[in-house]
């Protein structure tokens, strides 16, 4: 037991009790407050994480995951995380500071942001986090004056014109300038230890992590060549982090396998990471928020009015967040975030087209448009699920003004299994099916027989 997670982080829940039983129970007091002031909040399932984590080392049992702090910072999933076993990818100092504050030692940090301020690289050397990305000449001057004991990964850009969101843009070295950079780095003594890419988050295409992979080759080829000592391939992350997407984990790790075992094959004393974000945290988030305000717009439509016999009219609800905060992966991820009412609609009950709006005074604002919704009303919950990644951020939690109230909850039995518990199928490989689900208990999860293999050793 590491000793980063302890019982009083989290509710313990038995099997059978849900997320949403707690929300209830939760929206329920949160109603009744005399204070009048209704927040919104999350419900955090870690043990959704730890069987995200057990799903992870079976389908890729030679990559060692890291996890990228910005997806959400959240003091719960980076415990749990670290409890696991976890290394962290942080994009700078704060979030190094984040991790290093719950005990994470320094050897188990990567700063992977290929543009960094002097400061925060000052700030890496000083608090021992010597694995470093960079992308460009610039960078490489910067590290070998601020940190000279730093060891550098090429980060390499990828074909992700299929990304929702693409990096390759702002980050990552062409395979033409790899050479000159690799040439540059020996000139200045400055070690290379390895090669890093993103293909970008909602790649619709598995076989961009092969071709990365392939090119990745090539540059450890050429940084032997000039005899740096390449030994890290880190695959980044963009792993989906819900369970309909369009391309599944499984087929993404079935395509990697095969591409490292063709490019990278075991004993070739390669390191494989991979820094995981939304992978890990979606799907353990559901988000419980109030209707604060409403407004039905009457449609200017008289054909319609005089065929219904009614105004036809949209409603359109606020709520006390919107795409500048929680909802901020409906501009950067193309999400659609569509609400579950507390109280289930009768059939009888007519639906008016709706919409959601967050507080900003502006129309770009917009949550979530084109719903038919039931006539609901101010105070009113909605929950919605799978709001796990890119929600909850580094900043407010330093600054200790966490927008949102997060209750985590982890059933017995993945509280167990993450300290290696999971009795059944350590002892008797045929006893597969005796193995218990992890879940919060709403779910049929499959049933996890693996034990951890990744052990929490230093990379370096
Ligand atoms: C360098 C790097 N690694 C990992 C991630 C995590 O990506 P995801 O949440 O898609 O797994 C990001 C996200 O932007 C990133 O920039």
């Amino acid at each position: 037991m590491a000793g980063y997670l302890s019982e009083s982080d989290f509710v313990m829940v038995e099997e059978g009790f849900s997320t949403r039983d707690l929300l209830e129970e939760l929206t329920l007091g949160a109603s009744q407050a005399t204070t009048g002031k209704v927040a919104a909040f999350f419900v955090a399932d870690l043990g959704a994480i730890v069987r995200k984590h057990f799903g992870f080392l079976k389908c890729l049992p030679r990559v060692r995951p890291f996890y990228a702090v910005k997806c959400n910072s959240s003091p719960g999933v980076l415990k749990a995380l670290a409890e696991l076993g976890l290394g962290f990818s942080c994009a700078n100092k704060a979030e190094m500071e984040l991790v290093q504050r719950i005990g994470v030692p320094a050897s188990k940090i990567i700063y992977t942001n290929p543009c960094k301020q002097i400061a925060q690289i000052k700030y890496a050397a000083k608090h021992g986090v010597r694995l470093l990305s960079f992308d460009n000449e610039v960078e490489l001057a910067k590290v070998a004056k601020s940190h000279p004991s730093a060891r550098m990964v090429l980060c390499i850009a990828t074909n992700d014109s299929h990304s929702l969101s693409h990096l390759s843009m702002k980050f990552g070295a062409s395979l033409k300038s790899c050479r000159p950079l690799l040439e540059n780095a020996k000139k200045s003594h400055v070690e290379v230890v390895g090669v890093s890419f993103h293909i970008g988050s909602g790649c619709p295409d598995p076989q961009a992590y092969a071709q990365s992979i392939a090119d990745a080759r090539l540059v450890f080829e050429m940084g032997a060549e000039l005899g740096h000592r390449m030994h890290i391939l880190d695959l980044g992350g963009g792993f989906p982090g819900v369970e309909g997407a369009k391309v599944r984990f499984e087929e993404i790790a079935s395509v990697i396998s095969s591409a490292l075992d063709l490019y990278f094959p075991e004993g070739c004393g390669v390191d494989i990471l991979a820094e995981l974000g939304r992978y890990y945290v979606t799907s353990a988030f559901t988000l419980a928020i109030n209707i604060i305000a409403k407004k039905e717009v009457l449609l200017d439509q008289p054909s319609r009015e005089e065929e219904n016999g009614f105004a036809p009219k949209t409603i359109v609800y606020h709520l006390e967040e919107g795409v500048y905060g929680i909802f901020s992966s409906v501009l950067f991820d193309n999400a659609c975030p569509t609400p579950i009412l507390q109280k289930k609609p009768s059939t009888e009950q007519p639906l008016y087209s709706s919409s959601l709006w967050g507080p900003a005074v502006d129309g770009y604002d917009c949550v979530a448009e084109g719903l038919w919704l039931p006539q609901l009303h101010v105070g009113d919950w909605l929950v919605f699920e799978n709001m796990g990644a890119y929600t909850v951020g580094v900043g407010t939690l330093l600054r200790g003004t966490q927008a949102c109230h997060i209750t985590y909850a982890m059933s017995r039995v993945a509280w167990e299994a993450l300290h290696g518990q999971l009795l059944p199928a350590e002892q008797d490989e045929d006893a597969e099916g005796m193995c218990k689900p992890l879940s919060c208990g709403w779910e049929i999860t499959d049933t996890l027989c693996v034990r951890p293999v990744f052990t929490p050793a230093s990379i370096m």
